[in-house]
């Protein structure tokens, strides 16, 4: 079984034979142990490392308190003790929608024994959390550490993101008078422009009844509360700095009614920006190779982590990141676009997003629907139904299921412990 290992000690995953023989266990991020006994206390083998240097779907499923978030936190540790020349190749995007992960700026306090045992130690990561603009207060008052707010710019939605986001379509009076009224601003301003300035071309279009020129100029006065949009907006490179880990929260906007589509925008806007710079600046690392230069270009390869990743990537409604993140996942690869998604829905999630998935890691699963989805993923390699897999796996937290197309193994394994505090439990502790 000398494939794929690393010695006797760790087997690297999502690498190719190839790539392990000429990289090692460079880039690689430290996810667990294999599982090699049965029962609630199994025997832990060797270590499990995943290949994070090149692009991949990464796909995690489970069900509600599952071990999904935790996962995510222990790649994102391992992601920031990357050796320097590898991380600064990668810059690290986590979309944050319930506001846990600005938790892994401290060192666990609950975890050190666990940790004692797998011979690590509590550690910080080096993380920087930005917010929506306008909700710093609410941060604030929770107490979070933030290190910078962003904002969207308005004139990168164009009509039919507004239509979207404002639940219109081309046969409501409404979705004539914004598509006219970008129209008419663009024209005029080009790509500076903002709320206020819609909203007054709105105010005096000379086509539209006055109770569809209200409704609009509503919506766009109440767009307006959501402390996200500005003229300028913040650059997409300095929301992808090399070597950055970026925690987007926007937890803010979790209860708060009528904002429903501002995360979806979020990360629509983001994941359509990163592509076109993405395609871009992939364009001027051809040229640099053949000239005979190194493989340098100021955009790094991204890395788009997202919870609750049915949300983005419905399977059966439409949502305004939809096409962007389908995009992502099928062509993403090309360009240097990874995607990590996660959702105990997976029969919600788009079927693409499961079948385009390089890397499935699965927590346990008890709903038939859910299991039924994953199950398209079957390959030829696996020797039972996913029923009987998660069957077997260990009730308690922490075990999950690993498919490797590369070595074409079905792994059990055990996540590591995480080194930084555990946002997730404080929050659940709170509510019961
Ligand atoms: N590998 C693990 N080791 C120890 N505790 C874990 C592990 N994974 C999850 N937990 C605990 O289980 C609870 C739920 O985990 P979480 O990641 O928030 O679930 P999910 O995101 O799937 O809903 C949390 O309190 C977390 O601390
Ligand atoms: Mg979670």
């Amino acid at each position: 079984m000398a494939t794929f290992d690393i010695g006797e000690k760790s087997s690297v995953i999502g690498r190719s034979q190839n790539d392990i023989e000429k990289y090692g266990d460079k880039g690689c991020a430290y996810f667990g142990k294999s599982v090699l006994s049965s029962g609630e206390k199994p025997v832990l083998g060797r270590k499990i490392l995943i290949d994070v240097a090149k692009p991949h779907v990464m796909l995690i499923c489970g069900k509600r308190g599952g071990g999904k978030s935790y996962s995510m936190a222990v790649l994102i540790e391992e992601f920031a003790r990357q050796p320097i020349e590898i991380r600064r190749r990668l810059s690290v995007i986590v979309i944050d929608t319930v506001g846990i992960f600005w938790s892994l700026k401290l060192p666990t306090k609950q975890g050190v024994s666990e940790l004692q045992k797998w011979d690590l130690e509590p550690a910080k990561t080096d993380v920087r959390v930005l917010v929506p603009e306008g909700k710093y207060d609410f941060y604030k008052k929770k107490e979070i550490p933030v290190d910078g707010a962003f904002t969207l710019k308005v004139s990168e939605l164009d009509a039919s993101e507004w239509m979207s986001l404002f639940k219109l379509s081309w046969k409501d009076p409404e979705g004539t008078l914004i598509s006219r009224v970008i129209e008419n601003v663009k024209e005029k301003m080009g790509a500076l422009y903002g709320l206020d300035e819609l909203i007054s071309a709105c105010r005096n279009d000379k086509e539209s009844e006055k109770n569809v020129k209200d409704a609009v100029a509503g919506r766009l006065a109440a767009a307006k509360t959501w402390g996200l949009f500005e003229k300028e907006g913040t650059k997409i490179r300095e929301i992808a700095k090399p070597g950055a880990i970026t925690i987007i929260d926007v937890s803010a906007y979790r209860q708060a009614v009528g904002m429903e589509g501002t995360r979806d925008v979020i990360v629509g806007l983001l994941g359509k920006r990163l592509f076109e710079e993405r395609m871009l600046y992939r364009k001027e690392e051809e040229i640099r190779l053949t000239k005979g230069l190194t493989r340098e270009s100021e955009l790094p390869i991204i890395w788009m982590m997202i919870d609750e990743a049915h949300m983005f990537m419905p399977k059966d409604e439409d949502s305004f990141a939809l096409n962007v993140l389908l995009e992502w996942v099928r062509v993403g690869r090309q360009p240097g676009l990874s995607l990590l998604l996660a959702t105990q829905r997976p029969n919600k999630l788009h079927p693409d997003a499961i079948s385009q998935c390089d890397l499935f890691i699965s927590h346990r699963m008890t709903a038939q629907p859910d299991i039924a989805a994953v199950s398209q993923l079957r390959p030829s390699y696996l020797h039972q139904d996913f029923d009987k897999y998660y069957q077997e796996m260990p009730r308690a937290k922490g075990y999950a299921l690993i498919l490797d197309d590369q070595s074409e193994k079905l792994w059990l394994i055990k996540v590591r412990p995480r080194f930084s505090w555990d946002a997730g439990v404080t929050a659940s502790a709170f509510k019961d």
